[in-house]
């Protein structure tokens, strides 16, 4: 059994991890321990100082050391006594706020807990338990009902939380955080990810301050700017060394992380849906579903932490025909022609694309409507027969006929004021009457809470889907959202509709990922302005970022890969010069790092030499044999291109038998030794023979020693080796 409940002491036991709490006397539930199994109960570790100007509940009498501002909670409430960040904060009818929660009951079952109509980790019966504690405010009846699955083998706990108004009056929820955990010891620092269009995922790696810090998002998307993922790690903390913690929001919305430092070191961590954006109005007898929180923990530094959230994310978070299998290598028109194109110009490309061993030609934006710009468009999806002059349906034929898959490009939340369906449902874009709407992207965002709205994109694009044998969606949004109104909610319950939102365009998805399962769906927004766990339940790849610049790639991949798998990355070889840089790199450098990904090409293959369209038959090949190994193996840092001349990293197939060690050299430089790079994840005592010279080392020269790197001549240098192990 992973959960075991022992003298009032829940225990949740993964492979190499324990999680515990406990009811005390009062009913709080207290935060004992979250780290390595230690087979004890780790009550002893909880204090009780007398701290001034810390509260003490009712029930304590003169024993002024019992306070709920210095004892870590499993779940904190505002409004009585913790004045720390609270996880839970709501308003009653009488206007008060007060949640008092104490220990009611639990439940233990087999398998883990689904969320009505939001994405969560999902396994088989025998793979995991969900543990339910209900705490209770006695005074109004509002219940919170704490959930827990342990997907024991992956080393995971997923949380998640239900607020449950058995009271007689409703209240309104100001913040239901999915997350809380409290940690009293250790010298913490924490990392998060935080960027722009264009640069997303930028580690960030600081000791906490005194007070709170935060990161989070409040523009309707889980954003470029800031991740829904976060990491705790304990001082000294490396890829191979160290206690570290890490959390993923399932959540493609409005999110808020927060990490505060209190008065006596000790650390609170909640994370959920931004309060900022959010209040929910809870009926008498209604029930509120937040998002769920994927929480891992790793006794050995970061890597590992990696490699539980890639494999959950892979194996229970990911769904559909392409979940684990092999993706086709695509070839995407948008750098190649931007809007200008025609049918015979999309053939061309796919031809040259196809004779050179790419799978699937994809139509971006500009298909539809009148679309030769991004002032105009949106929401008309219907074929553009100026462009593609015989219509989809034919230069689908076409494309097939060249042996090759065809994928197409919608965005399906936005409208454009100068469209046909504007103008026939202005009602239906997101704005306040009488206020002129922000423009963005010169577009307005379609009311997704509206069901109307859903039930008309879910018919156009099934309906494509449908008539026409397109066997992948590129799923864009290219916008933050504000201006936050909908007819579809009276005004004391306007703030409902961000998260709202989220769960129509949720709604929208598992519709038409379950009626077309043999499609493949990539997420996109703006690039990777919407990565997250929630979208990978729908998309099992997305697109990383609009910057294919191989030089600042590898910066966004390595923040990427720290809680997302490389299957999930799509990752694209383009033009040079580049077209957000303008940076030159040769087209071996771009494919090394493209190939650290769901691998594709974006520009018109045709303007290549033929020297570059030979490395690009190649590269095709390459991937192509190494994709196995790419997906299922693996994946390591093996440098830190925020403090090295040099982004590299490997895989290393799960058997150990083979690994790929990839990266990029970014500055040459003259009169010196060459780059030294060691393994990691190789069996010590095998021998492994490098490919490409067929020299043997131990697996532990490999990891001790390392290897060096070729010599560098030029800036961004591809580094491409690989290993196989010498069979005895
Ligand atoms: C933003 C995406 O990230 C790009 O790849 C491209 O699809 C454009 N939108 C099209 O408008």
């Amino acid at each position: 059994m992973a959960i075991r409940v022992e003298n009032g002491v829940f225990q949740l036991e993964t492979a190499n991890t324990l999680y515990q709490m406990k009811a005390d006397a009062f009913g709080v539930l207290n935060h004992l321990w979250y780290g390595a199994r230690t087979d004890c109960c780790m009550d002893y570790l909880l204090d009780y100082p007398d701290v001034g100007y810390a509260g003490n509940i009712y029930e304590a009498g003169d024993k002024r050391t019992y306070s709920l501002n210095t004892l870590p909670q499993e779940y904190a409430a505002y409004g009585v006594g913790d004045f720390r960040i609270p996880a839970v904060s709501v308003t009653h009818e009488d206007g008060s706020s007060a949640l008092d929660l104490r220990f009611q009951e639990y439940h233990v079952r087999k398998g883990k807990y689904g969320i009505p109509g939001l994405p969560a980790v999902y396994a088989d019966e025998n793979d995991a338990e969900t543990l339910e504690i209900v705490l209770k405010d006695t005074a109004t009846g509002v219940e919170v009902v704490l959930l827990y699955g342990v997907i024991a083998q992956a080393d995971v706990i997923t949380r998640s939380v239900i607020v449950r108004n058995n009271g007689t009056t409703s209240i309104v929820i100001n913040r239901a955080h999915s997350l809380c955990i409290d940690i009293p010891y250790g010298d913490w620092e924490w990392v998060h990810f935080h960027g722009r269009h264009t640069m997303e995922r930028q580690v960030e790696r600081v000791p906490l301050i005194h007070g709170i810090q935060e990161s989070s998002s409040t523009r309707g998307t889980s954003s470029h700017q800031q991740n829904p993922a976060v990491l705790l790690c304990e001082k000294g903390c490396t890829e191979t060394e160290g206690f570290c913690i890490g959390a993923a929001l399932m959540y493609s919305g409005g999110f808020q992380t927060q990490v505060e430092k209190d008065q006596l070191e000790q650390v609170r961590l909640v994370m959920g849906i931004n309060p900022d954006t959010f209040a929910w109005t809870l009926e008498a007898g209604a029930c509120f579903h937040a998002p769920e929180v994927i929480l891992s923990c790793s006794e050995h530094g970061m890597g590992l932490l990696s490699h539980r959230f890639h494999e959950i994310i892979r194996n229970h978070v990911c769904r559909g025909k392409y979940k684990l299998s092999g993706r086709p290598v695509l070839i995407n028109n948008w750098e190649a022609t931007y809007f200008a194109f025609d049918e015979e110009k999309i053939e061309k490309i796919a031809k040259q694309a196809a004779e050179l061993g790419i799978d699937m030609m994809v139509l971006d934006d500009g298909w539809f409507g009148k679309r030769d710009s991004d002032t105009s468009g949106l929401g008309d999806w219907f074929v553009n027969e100026t462009k593609l002059k015989g219509g989809l349906g034919r230069l689908v034929e076409r494309i097939n006929r060249m042996g090759m898959k065809f994928g197409i490009w919608f965005e399906p939340e936005m409208v454009s004021e100068d469209s046909e369906l504007y103008r026939r449902h202005p009602e239906w874009a997101i704005r306040i009457p009488g206020r002129n709407p922000m423009r963005s992207r010169y577009q307005l965002v379609l009311d997704m809470s509206n069901t109307e709205v859903t039930e008309y994109l879910y018919q156009v694009m099934s309906q494509i889907l449908r008539e026409n044998h397109i066997e992948y969606v590129k799923w864009d949004m290219n916008r933050s959202i504000c201006d936050w109104y909908t007819r579809t909610l009276p005004k004391n319950r306007q703030m409902e509709l961000p998260h709202r939102y989220i769960l129509g365009l949720y709604g929208l998805l598992e519709r038409l990922t379950g009626e077309f399962p043999d499609v493949l769906f990539e997420g996109c927004s703006g690039g990777g302005g919407r990565f997250d766990a929630g979208m990978l339940y729908y998309c099992p790849q997305i697109w990383c970022s609009d910057d294919t610049d191989a030089h600042e790639r590898t910066f966004i991949q390595y923040g990427t890969s720290f809680f997302y798998p490389v299957s999930a990355v799509g990752s694209h070889v383009s033009a040079v010069p580049n077209h957000q840089t303008g940076r030159m790199t040769s087209i071996r450098t771009r494919g090394t790092v493209a190939m650290a990904g769901s691998f594709g090409y974006e520009l018109d293959l045709n303007k290549l030499s033929p020297e570059e369209k030979e490395e690009v038959a190649g590269q095709v090949r390459a991937y192509k044999g190494y994709q196995d190994l790419i997906y299922n193996g693996f994946y390591y840092r093996l440098s830190n291109p925020h403090e090295e001349n040099r982004c590299i990293w490997a895989f290393v197939s799960k058997d150990q038998t083979e690994a790929l060690v990839q990266g990029v050299v970014f500055r040459a430089a003259s009169n010196t030794l060459r780059a030294r790079i060691r393994l990691a994840g190789l069996a010590a005592d095998a021998e492994y023979r490098l490919t490409e010279s067929g020299h043997v080392f131990t697996g532990k020269a490999l990891m001790a020693g390392g290897v060096l790197l070729p010599v560098i001549q030029g800036d961004d240098v591809s580094v491409e080796m690989h290993f196989r192990q010498v069979q005895q």
